[in-house]
């Protein structure tokens, strides 16, 4: 198989994806149009793909000057242990130099340390009402939403 990584959204399935997460356990609840909206909302994005399917996906919101946070970072099962998530961090990683990137995880310790991450004393975290109640795990479509090209706002390169 020949997996390859790009930076685009274009032609992803997002009901597909969803379902694939949820077959790996890694479904956090967000609508499929959620999902999306997650991916296309953030700075840089890294997403494998095996043909038309996607196989992983990664992305990583930065601010463009000292701070990112590393966020849904999956490789569908079948391709663990290939290097494609090292690939997809390292990726997202080139677009944010000289920055400080945060992450939390549960159980991917070894993955991340692998990748030069280390532990900082203490990570705090708040939910700001209920996980997941808000106007866009109701509300965003599934597919069709307007892309920001390059250059054009979305602050990806
Ligand atoms: C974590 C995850 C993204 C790793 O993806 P991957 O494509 O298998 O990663 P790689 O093949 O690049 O692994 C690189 C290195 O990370 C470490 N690693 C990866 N998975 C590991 C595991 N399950 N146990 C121990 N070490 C692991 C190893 O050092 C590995 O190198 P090696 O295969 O030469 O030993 C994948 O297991 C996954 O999607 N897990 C479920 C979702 C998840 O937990 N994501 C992270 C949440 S923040």
């Amino acid at each position: 198989m020949t997996v390859r990584i790009d930076e685009s959204l274009e032609g992803i399935d997002w009901a597909q994806a969803k379902a694939d997460l949820a077959a790996d356990d890694f479904d956090n609840g967000r609508s499929p149009g959620a999902l999306r909206a997650s991916f296309d909302r953030s700075q840089h994005v890294a997403i494998a793909r095996d043909g038309d399917r996607v196989v992983g996906m990664a992305r990583l919101l930065s601010d463009g000057v000292c701070n990112g946070y590393l966020l849904d970072v999956w490789t569908m099962s079948a391709y663990r242990r290939q290097g494609i998530g090292t690939a997809m961090v390292r990726q997202l990683m080139t677009r944010a130099p000289g920055q400080h990137i945060g992450l939390q995880t549960d159980d991917a310790e070894a993955f991340y340390t692998s990748l030069g991450y280390r532990h900082q004393p203490v990570f705090m975290s708040a939910i700001v009402g209920e996980w997941l109640v808000n106007e866009a795990n109701q509300a965003c479509p599934a597919q069709g939403l307007a892309r920001p090209r390059r250059g054009e706002g979305s602050g990806r390169q």
